[in-house]
C-alpha cells in the first residue's frame, strides 16, 4: 500500500461504521461510500436505524464460535460506554422453545453479570429460560457516535449508490470493505444469492421500563421488549424470511403490543393497551444470509468479466474513472455482511476481524502509530 492509497468502506450501517472506525484507529486513511448515511435515521433502505439494539446471543459457541467471539468483544466494548450513557444496562429475561438449546448459550454465563437459568416454574410449558444483565444502545445515536469518532480521525463520507463493486475502486482505493448488508444481493461483482431479507416489524413506545423481556417460546409469534437509552422501548417483533414489505401491518402491531403487555405491564401507564404511548410503527429488513454472515477477503479481477451476471456487463459500460476499464488488475474485497438480527451485538468484534484481514492483505498503514486504543 502506498502512502496516498486509502481503504474504501462501502456501506455506512453499524458494520461499515465500526469497521471504518477500527481501521482509522489503526492509522489507515478511510473513505466511506454509502447510499444511506447515519443521519438517515428514517431510511428503510438499510437495517441499522431499526434495530433494538440489544445484546442477545442466538447461537451456542459450538454453532457459532466466530459469532460468539465477536459478541464477547462487543459486549466488553459496550460496557465501557455505559458511563457516557451511550450504552445502557438491562436486566434481560429470555424464554424459548426447549428445542432451541443453543439459545441457552452457556458460553456467555461468564460474560453477562448475574447469569442464571430460570426454573421450570418461571417458563411456559415446554419452554426454557435464562436471565442475566445485558446492554442496549440507541441504534441511530450509536451510529452517529461511531461516525463522529471516525470523522475525528479523518474518515471522510460520501453519499453514493453503486451498481457494481468496481465503482468503489474508482480513484485510489487499495482495498474495499463491502459492508452493504442486503445490497450484497444485487451489487454486480458480489451478487450473493444467499442474501435475503428477514422482515422485522416493531412498535416504538415511550416508557421508562429498564427490563428487557424476550419470549420466542412460540416461534410463530415472537415477542420482545427492548429498552434503549432515552426513555423508549422497542416492542417486537417478526422474523419474516424473504419478505420485502416495508409497510407496518396494523394487525401485527396489535398482536405485538398485546403480547408485550403480557410480558411486562409497566410499558403501559395503566396496564392496558390504551395506556401504551406509541411513538412510531416501524419496519426494518434484517440482512440475512443462508449459511450466516460473510466475513472474508476475496480477490477479484477488474474490470468485471462476463459470467458474474448481467449487472456486471451493465457496470462495464458505466465505469467513469477507468476502474472498470483498461488492463485487468487484481484487487481485494473484504466482505462483511449478512449479520441478520445480530449486527449490533457483533459489530465491534467483526470490525476488529475486518481490520486483521485488511492488515494481512495490504500491510500495516505507513508510519502507523495507534491513534487511539482499540
Ligand atoms: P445495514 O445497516 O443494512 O447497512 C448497509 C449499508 O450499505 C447502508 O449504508 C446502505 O446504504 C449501504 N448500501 C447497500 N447497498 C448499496 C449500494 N448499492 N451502494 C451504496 N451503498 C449501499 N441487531 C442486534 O445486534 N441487536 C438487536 O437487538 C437487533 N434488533 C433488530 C431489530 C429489528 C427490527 C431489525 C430490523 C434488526 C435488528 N438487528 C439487531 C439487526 C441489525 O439491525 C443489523 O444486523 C445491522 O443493522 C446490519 O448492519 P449492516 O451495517 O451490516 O447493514
Ligand atoms: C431482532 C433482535 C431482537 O433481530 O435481535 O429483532
Amino acid at each position: 500500500m502506498t502512502v496516498d492509497q486509502r481503504i474504501v468502506v462501502l456501506g455506512s450501517g453499524v458494520v461499515g461504521l465500526s469497521a471504518a472506525l477500527a481501521l482509522a484507529q489503526k492509522g489507515y486513511r478511510v473513505h466511506v461510500l454509502a447510499r444511506d448515511l447515519p443521519e438517515d435515521t428514517y431510511s428503510q433502505g438499510f437495517s441499522s436505524p431499526w434495530a433494538g439494539a440489544n445484546w442477545t446471543p442466538f447461537m451456542s459457541r459450538e454453532e457459532g464460535p466466530r459469532q460468539a467471539k465477536w459478541e464477547e468483544i462487543t459486549f466488553k466494548k459496550w460496557q465501557q460506554l455505559v458511563p457516557s450513557g451511550l450504552a445502557m444496562v438491562l436486566k434481560d429475561t429470555r424464554r424459548f422453545a426447549q428445542t432451541e438449546q443453543g439459545l441457552l448459550g452457556h458460553w456467555y454465563k461468564n460474560v453477562t453479570p448475574n447469569y442464571r437459568p430460570l426454573p421450570a416454574s418461571e417458563c411456559p410449558p415446554g419452554a426454557v429460560g435464562v436471565t442475566y444483565d445485558t446492554l442496549s444502545v440507541h441504534a441511530a445515536q450509536y451510529c452517529m457516535y461511531l461516525a463522529r469518532e471516525a470523522q475525528k480521525l479523518g474518515v471522510t463520507f460520501e453519499r453514493k449508490s453503486v451498481l457494481s463493486i468496481d465503482e468503489a475502486f474508482e480513484g485510489d482505493a487499495a482495498l474495499v470493505v463491502n459492508a452493504t448488508g442486503l445490497g450484497a444481493k444485487s451489487i454486480a461483482g458480489v451478487e450473493d444469492p444467499d442474501v435475503e431479507p428477514v422482515r422485522g416489524q416493531t412498535v416504538l413506545v415511550k416508557s421508562s421500563c429498564k427490563r428487557c423481556t424476550m419470549d420466542s417460546s412460540d416461534y410463530t409469534t415472537p415477542a420482545y421488549i427492548i429498552p434503549r437509552p432515552g426513555g423508549e422501548v422497542i416492542c417486537g417483533g417478526t422474523y419474516m424470511t424473504g419478505n420485502w414489505d416495508l409497510s407496518p401491518s396494523p394487525s401485527t402491531a396489535t398482536r405485538i403490543l398485546e403480547q408485550c403487555l403480557r410480558l411486562d405491564r409497566s410499558i403501559s401507564s395503566d396496564g392496558t393497551l390504551a395506556g401504551i404511548e406509541v411513538v412510531r410503527h416501524n419496519v426494518g429488513l434484517r440482512p440475512g444470509r443462508k449459511g450466516g454472515a460473510r466475513l472474508e477477503a476475496e480477490k477479484i479481477t477488474l474490470p468485471l468479466v462476463r459470467g458474474r451476471g448481467d449487472k456486471a456487463q451493465l457496470a462495464l459500460g458505466l465505469g467513469k474513472s477507468g476502474a472498470g476499464k483498461g488492463e485487468p488488475r487484481e484487487v481485494t474485497v473484504v466482505h462483511a455482511y449478512g449479520f441478520l438480527g445480530a449486527g449490533y451485538q457483533q459489530s465491534w468484534g467483526a470490525a476488529l476481524e475486518v481490520l486483521e484481514l485488511v492488515e494481512r492483505e495490504v500491510g500495516a498503514p505507513k508510519g502507523w502509530a495507534s491513534k487511539a486504543k482499540l
